[in-house]
């Protein structure tokens, strides 16, 4: 494991997502027997429907949204319940085949590629919410759930849940990633909203992390396993349920956007919000670069230089004070007047514009591909990475656009790539593993709300050390012993 942190093992991820997608199996002739001899017992488990070998479902399940390049599965099953995936588990794991499970593939690290082949598990036909309890605010929801699909469950109840990414990722997904979005300020991430998780292990084995049912607001029984699998990207086992909390709609919302002169007035602001105890709900921040690609994106017509988009949430009251505080804060640093999306629709469009930051990035430059970068600092020294990165991007001739959750330390970098430009590659490669080690050096992580996936396991080395790494993986060999669950995810 030591030999996992030095520099000669450092992979140059992004140079292989160009190569061709080969075929696995014909490489391995022992799996594809294996394969070959479990498939008519993975029928008689899910249906002929519930098996697919085609090669264009192979394909969809064997990429995300990242750079990484598609490692197709052997096989992909959709099982239906957890007693089917739990009998599944069982034949890969009697037959030692890899289990990769796959929410809805929105992963921004390569996370369900199957790099030793294996077994995709589809878990978009489990798509049951259950056992709503509004009365304690918590729900529990099976792994098709997206995020949006339960919100608009809840549309009539009053509560909501809300933590966001920009995609419209399954709800056990963003578990698996431990993944946030523009509320996290407010409402804390994937960590600090799931209670209890249903999980199948690589024998078939079918625990809950907190106990069967359980979901009390607080415990200290014991060590926390729920957060364990928070995280744990499918490494560990299939998440086939998670319960979760939920908030009450707030009673107003007030959504504003915000100009400033430079990216320093635009961050030192942020920093003095948080800090006057303001509890805004969304603070994100868009650079120059970004905000001109969503303006065209998403026929906007904001001025094109650093900004603020906000939002706050309470009685109206509460609203009115952090409201004055905030205005106070950005005229003081040179911010421009608030232009205000009071109504629901302008503020739908407003967020809308500020989800699909991506694809804006993405059509600045038709037909290439998109790197996020997705470091995260205390939140002092925010200012100071983002300054220095921008620096960076013009010595490296790149173009970057810069956007993220910066009231939680936490910022993008949309790198838009021609994927046969070698050289410019290289260039994006050099170029975030600099910020990576920019951000530990300032005391913060390589990746906010990502993940690690493929391409930052040896970061996650440089970050937490190698006697922690080596704690991860005795964790790791205690719970999958034969390392099937996704295997070569998280660790080296
Ligand atoms: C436009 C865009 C914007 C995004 N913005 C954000 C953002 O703001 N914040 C953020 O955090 N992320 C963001 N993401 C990344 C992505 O949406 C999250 O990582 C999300 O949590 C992935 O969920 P998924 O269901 O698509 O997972 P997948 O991509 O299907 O899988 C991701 C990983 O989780 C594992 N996994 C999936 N489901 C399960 C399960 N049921 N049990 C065990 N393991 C499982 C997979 O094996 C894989 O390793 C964005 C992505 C896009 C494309
Ligand atoms: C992959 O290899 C297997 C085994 O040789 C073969 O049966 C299959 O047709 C190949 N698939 C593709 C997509 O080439
Ligand atoms: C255990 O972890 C879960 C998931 O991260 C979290 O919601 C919960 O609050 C934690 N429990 C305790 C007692 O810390
Ligand atoms: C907010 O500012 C306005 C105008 O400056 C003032 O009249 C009002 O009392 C302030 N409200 C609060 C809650 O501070």
């Amino acid at each position: 494991m030591l030999s996992g942190c030095s520099a000669g093992l450092r992979l140059l991820v992004l140079r292989r997502c160009v190569l061709l997608s080969r075929n696995v199996t014909s490489g391995n002739p022992g799996r594809a027997a294996a394969v070959d001899g479990v498939l008519s017992a993975f029928r008689s488990i899910c249906g002929d429907d519930g098996v697919s070998l085609g090669e264009t479902v192979r394909e969809q399940h064997g990429k995300d949204e990242s750079v990484h390049r598609c490692r197709p599965p052997d096989v992909v099953v959709f099982p239906r319940c957890v007693e089917e995936v739990s009998a599944l588990a069982k034949l890969c794991h009697r037959h030692q085949l890899p289990i990769i499970p796959f929410g809805t593939g929105t992963g921004l690290e390569g996370g369900v590629g199957a790099v030793k082949g294996g077994v995709c598990f589809s878990l978009r036909n489990m798509d049951q919410i259950l056992d709503l309890h509004p009365e304690d605010f918590d729900v529990t929801v099976e792994p098709g759930v997206t995020r949006k699909a339960l919100n608009s469950y809840l549309r009539e109840t009053g509560l909501w849940f809300p933590v966001d990414p920009g995609a419209d990722a399954s709800l056990c997904g963003m578990a698996a990633t431990s993944a946030s979005g523009t509320n996290a300020v407010r409402y804390g991430t994937m960590r600090e909203n799931v209670m209890n998780l249903e999980v199948v292990l690589a024998d078939g084995s079918v625990i809950h992390t907190a106990g069967r049912n359980r979901r009390p607001r607080k415990t200290a029984a014991g060590y926390n396993l729920t957060n364990l699998f928070v995280g744990s990207e499918g490494t560990l086992g299939i998440i086939t349920k998670t319960t979760l909390r939920l908030y009450g709609v707030p009673e107003e919302m007030v959504s504003a956007v915000c100009s400033f002169s430079s990216v320093q007035a635009a961050v030192d602001s942020t920093v003095q919000i948080l800090q006057a105890g303001v509890p805004i709900a969304r603070i994100e921040f868009l650079d120059e670069v970004m905000i001109d690609a969503c303006n065209k994106f998403s026929s906007l017509s904001y001025p094109v230089s650093p900004t603020l988009f906000l939002e706050f949430h309470g009685s109206e009251r509460s609203l009115e004070e952090q409201v004055n505080t905030t205005e106070d804060i950005t005229q003081s640093n040179g911010g421009s007047d608030f232009q205000w999306a009071r109504d629901a629709e302008t503020r739908n469009r407003l967020w809308k514009a500020r989800h699909d930051a991506w694809y804006a990035a993405l059509a600045m430059r038709p037909g290439c591909k998109a790197y996020a970068t997705d470091v995260c600092v205390p939140l002092s020294r925010l200012p100071q990475i983002i300054v220095e990165t921008k620096e960076d991007l013009i010595e490296s001739r790149l173009t970057g656009h810069i956007v993220g959750h910066v009231g939680d330390g936490n910022f993008h970098c949309l790198m838009v790539m021609d994927p046969s430009d070698q050289d410019e590659l290289h260039r994006v490669h050099l170029f975030s593993q600099r910020l990576a080690r920019r951000a530990l050096a300032m005391d913060g992580t390589c990746t906010g709300e990502h993940g690690v996936g493929l391409g930052k396991r040896s970061l996650l080395c440089e970050e937490v050390g190698p006697s922690v790494i080596r704690v991860m993986q005795s964790l790791k060999d205690a719970i999958d012993p034969n390392n099937l669950m996704n295997p070569g995810k998280i660790l080296l």
